[in-house]
Parts: C-alpha cells; structure tokens; sequence
C-alpha cells in the first residue's frame, strides 16, 4: 500500500499542563502523539498565569513529534481544541503579548465578580448562561486592561486583540491573519450572548471592554484560515473547547447524549439541543455550531475534585505509591465498610457551590483497612457524579439512558462498574479515549469535507466497554443516601 497517498488531521489538544498533538487517519485511528509540558507561573497567591511563548513552543515540540513519521503534506486538515476561558491580550502589530496568559483557575479577579454577583447576576445569567465568577476571561480582561501600563489605551485606538488560547493558535499559525474563535469557547468568556450569538453590548459596556479587541465568532467546523508554520498551507477548519470537544468526540450528538471526563476534576456536560435551557446549579453553554447562527447546547456540571483525591491518597497519604494501585487495593474488599469520604478539599463545585465545605472521611471503625477508604475515594468519584447527573434529570426534564465516559479514571473498571451501579444507567467507555482531540479532529475534517456527516463519524466511533448496573434498587439507594448524609457533614465546615 502506498502509504504517501493516505490523508491524516491534525488535533492540537492545548491544555492547562501541556500541549499535545495527536495526529489521527481518515479512519479516526490514532497514528501518532506528541506531548509536552509548559511551565506554571504562580506570582502570588490565588494568581495562577501561563507564559504564551511557552505555548507556543510546547505546542511547536508537540507537532513536531506527532508528524516525525509523514510528509506535512498529507495533512488536510488541523483542528485546535483548548484549556477554556484562559485569557491572552497581544499587540495587534508585533503580536506580542502584553501580559502573561491569566489561567482559567486564577482567583484574582474576585472582586470584579463579586460586584457582578451582587449586580447583575440575573442579567449575566440569562445572556450568557454562566453565573458571575473569575473562572470566566471576562473580569480577566478587564483586569489587564486596568492593571497593565498604556494596554486600556492602545486598545481603544484598536491596537490590542485579545483571544482564548484557541483564538491566539489560530493568530500565530496563520501569521496574524486570522483573529477568530468558535461559538463554543465564545460561550466561556461571559461576554456572548448565548441566545443571539453575538458579543453582547451591555455586558461589554459594563466592563469597559472595546469591542475592536474580540475575535470573530465561526462556527466550530470550517476553515478559518491556513497554517504557515508548517511549511505548506494547511487548512485550520476546527476549533472547540475541550470540554465540548470530548462530547463531541463521544458522537454525543442527540439530545440527553451525556458524557464525563474524568481528570484531577471531572466535566459533565449533556447535549441539550437547540433550546438553551437554564438551570438553577447547572451552567448552560455552547457546545458546537456546525453552521452559523445555529448551535447546539449543553448543560456542564464541573466537579473539583476527583482524580485528584486518587493523588492525594499517592503523595499526601502516602498509601501507594502509583495512582495504578488504588483499583487493586479498593477491590480486595467486598464494599465500603460503611466508610465514605467527600473531597471537598477546595469546597464544593456542581451542584453544591459550597466554597466552605472541607474534605472529610466518616463512618470509621476499628474494622476499617486502607482498603475501604481507597474504595471510598473510588466510590466518591462516582457519587459526586450522579449528584451532578440527577440535577441535569432535574432542571432540563430530559431522561438519560447511558453516560460516555473518558480520562485518565475511566480505564479503572471496578470505578466504571460501581459508576454504572449507582446511576442504575449504562456506563460507555469507547475505544478511542482521546475523545478531545479525535472530537476536534471530526470537527476540523468535516470542515475540509474528509467526513461529510455525524452519521458517517457515528458509524467509525467504536466502543470498548459497556458497563451495565447489576447492583440492586435497595443498595443503589443505601449506599447514595449514605453519601448525601456525608455530604450534609462536609458541608460548612471551614466556617465552623
Ligand atoms: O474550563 C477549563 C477546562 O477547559 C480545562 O481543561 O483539560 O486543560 O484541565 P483541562
């Protein structure tokens, strides 16, 4: 077989640790990965920044490795997917970067969304679906633009752009020719109107933010421009948000289609189709637009913590030595022993939003081994997210049938099963876990017409495992009462 003749898309993968490419064949096989990590920059507490020419170099690394093995040439296709919301303001004219990028999870900006909160809540809310809060770029714009000597004036006379990392990806591989960003990283800066599809002028007015510095907002799947930077023109025709990616990635293109990521937290985010339903505990967010002004949205419930409770039991207890053990360990008893354990090391995210609530581990008896709270710790992953799966039933009003899974958890079987367990659902695990970058690969060949539609993409996805819940309706409720009683325990506990 001539392999000269076989065409490949390239995913870049930008996340908060590092950046990856994953180079991916016209069967969605994955041919090839590069990694590298990018230095955290930590210059007071609560500041959390990333260097971009430390993107930009990790990334450069990470592409070089995954196409080490073909011609350039062969690709059709690149697709971006990226950490959301993270914020980047440069000179429109060096394209250099005024300030390091601000990190999704700086708290810097707590005062600008406390005022938001107590404001403007309902308005911020029914526009852009998210509730006040640092975690979003829009008071991290604000912040440089205020903070950052001469950049508020410069970027009233049109001479700053700002972007999300996919955006300024976009700017450097095109050599500034293109300052573009897709509805669904769009939806994470608080600065889109979700229902419109445009940048929403009152928000803007609010903040003092210019208008001239925003990209334009394309749909997630067509070409925005060309890559310079690798020798030959190559068509940049995909761009999501990781977490709308990885549920793209899943085929999860029917409405209830739900999928979890789990990481050192975990994202859960549902396909709720057309109607951008609101939820009380919930964030409503675009998850893709294949056309203009038509997209197709998601309820997301963020938890904090969950593998990084498996790394806690690693490096803080020092109960195993690799994250690997915990499956065996947890597995050599029959059940919890009664014991639960709720990670609230940094309070609680959805659905509870208690920033007071603290760690906790309960229901200990002379009988308790190491074993039990490694189970615990499993058990509490898949707890917390049926807490978050239960509001989606809730507040949408749509029913789930099955949960899509991916991340680093999702390959530990006994967590997969007990997740299966207590939803009382089917839990699917696909062959492909690198659901994030093969979704934005989807995205990007749809774009170049290399795939021509959901149907033909749902037909390559394959599954690796179905997890099906064996355990009864009387043990299923036992045992998650126990957890809400726990949780109910957790809660306030920094106030105390
Ligand atoms: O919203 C933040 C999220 O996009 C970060 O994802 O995978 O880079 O931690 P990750």
């Amino acid at each position: 077989m001539n392999t000269m003749s076989h065409k490949f898309v390239l995913a870049l993968d930008e996340g908060t640790t590092s950046a990856r490419a994953i180079l991916f064949d016209s069967d969605l096989n994955i041919v090839n990965i590069g990694q590298y990590e990018f230095p955290q920059h930590y210059p007071q507490p609560g500041y959390v920044e990333h260097n971009p020419e430390e993107i930009w170099e990790a990334q450069m690394l990470a592409i070089k490795k995954a196409i080490s093995k073909i011609d350039a040439k062969q690709i059709v296709a690149i697709g971006i997917t990226n950490q959301r919301e993270t914020t980047i303001l440069w000179d429109a004219k060096s394209g250099k970067p005024v300030y390091n990028a601000i990190v999704w999870q700086d708290r810097r900006t707590s005062p600008i969304t406390d005022w938001l909160k107590a404001n403007y809540f309902k308005m911020i809310k029914d526009k852009t679906g998210l509730v006040p809060d640092p975690y979003f770029s829009a008071s991290k714009i604000k912040w440089i633009l205020d903070n950052v000597p001469n950049v508020r004036e410069k970027a009233e006379r049109g001479e700053i752009k700002f972007g999300t990392i996919d955006t300024y990806l976009i700017w450097r591989l095109t050599n500034g020719k293109a300052h573009v960003t897709d509805y669904s990283n769009a939806s994470r800066t608080m600065l889109f109107n979700i229902n419109k599809l445009e940048w929403d002028r009152e928000i803007l007015e609010l903040l003092k933010i210019p208008e001239s510095i925003l990209p334009e907002v394309k749909p997630s799947s067509e070409i925005y421009g060309y890559s310079e930077a690798l020798g030959n023109l190559i068509p940049i025709s995909g761009d999501a948000g990781d977490q709308q990616a990885a549920l793209f990635g899943q085929v999860a293109f029917n409405v209830g289609e739900i999928k979890a990521t789990y990481g050192t937290g975990s994202f859960i985010l549902m396909n709720i189709g057309n109607n951008p339903i609101r939820s009380e505990n919930l964030l409503t967010t675009i998850a893709w637009g294949l056309e203009k002004n038509k997209v197709t949205y998601a309820l997301e419930g963020s938890i904090f913590i969950t593998g990084a409770a498996v790394q806690w039991f690693r490096d803080g207890l020092r109960a195993i030595d690799v994250s690997d053990e915990i499956e065996p360990l947890a597995s050599s008893v029959e059940d919890n022993g009664g014991v639960y354990f709720v990670p609230a090391f940094v309070g609680l995210g959805a659905p509870y939003w208690d920033p007071y609530a603290r760690g906790l581990i309960i229901g200990i008896t002379r009988g308790t081994t190491k074993a039990h709270i490694a189970r615990a710790i499993l058990e509490s992953i898949a707890y917390q997210t049926r807490d978050v799966i239960e509001v989606m039933q809730k507040e949408s009003g749509i029913s789930i049938n099955s949960l899509k899974v991916d991340g680093g958890a999702a390959k530990d079987n006994l967590l997969m099963q007990f997740q299966a367990d207590i939803l009382g659902i089917k839990v699917i695990r696909p062959k492909v876990m690198e659901t994030t970058s093969m979704g934005v690969a989807m995205l990007a060949g749809l774009g170049v017409g290399l795939w021509n539609s959901l149907e033909e993409l749902r037909s390559i996805w394959k599954v690796d495992k179905e997890f099906i819940p064996s355990m009864s309706e009387e043990k299923r409720r036992a045992l998650y009462s126990g957890w809400k009683e726990a949780v109910k325990r957790a809660m306030g506990w920094a106030k105390v």
